[in-house]
């Protein structure tokens, strides 16, 4: 049974982290609380429960903590995306730009399929590029992205505009 917890509440603000006019939204509370933790991904697998979902797409390392046991709560596949050199097989590779710096991510080869219908999600959307990178590696693969889910959305980034007009759902969204 679902919670009625304001996650906001279990967000924390640490000014000027990693850098100077960065405003980090810190998601360690959430985690070390069970009912909110499992109040997020019971909100994002009710979402998501009847959309046929076969796969998860994921970034490390942040996005990893939501999307194992969402990917459990909906049956589907966890596919991690890594930074580069991380992953043993072969991979496509994409390179993308964050709130405060550049990088590339990969994913392997053979992760997706054509006719999968995949859900990628990540802990939080700020300039979009991680997620830009996800949904070209995704769609790279052929495979279907059926949405983009984040705990959290910084709004004023205007993230979703990387994000090809893909289907968003938030739980969390600051101005
Ligand atoms: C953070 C966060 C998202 C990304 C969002 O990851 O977890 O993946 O930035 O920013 P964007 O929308 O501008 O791409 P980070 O690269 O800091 O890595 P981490 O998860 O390993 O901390
Ligand atoms: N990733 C990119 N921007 C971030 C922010 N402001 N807080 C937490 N994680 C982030």
């Amino acid at each position: 049974m679902t919670t009625d917890l304001d996650l906001q509440n279990y967000i924390r603000n640490i000014p000027d982290f990693p850098k100077p006019g960065i405003l980090f939204r810190d998601i360690t509370p959430m985690l070390a609380s069970p009912e909110a933790f499992q109040q997020a991904i019971d909100l994002l697998a009710e979402e998501y429960k009847d959309q046929g979902v076969t796969a998860i797409v994921s970034a490390e390392a942040r996005g990893f903590i939501f999307a194992a046991p969402l990917a459990l709560a909906l049956k589907a596949r966890f596919i991690p995306v890594r930074k580069p050199g991380k992953l043993p097989f072969d991979t496509h590779s994409f390179h993308y730009e964050l709130e405060y710096g550049t990088d590339t991510l990969e994913m392997h080869t053979d992760a997706l399929e054509p006719g999968d219908r995949v859900l990628l999600l990540d802990d939080l959307l700020a300039t979009g590029g991680t997620m830009g990178a996800c949904i070209q590696m995704t769609e790279k693969a052929e495979a279907t992205v059926v949405g983009c889910a984040f705990v959290i959305e910084l709004c004023g980034l205007n993230g979703r505009r990387n994000l090809r007009g893909k289907d968003v759902f938030t739980l969390i969204e600051y101005p």
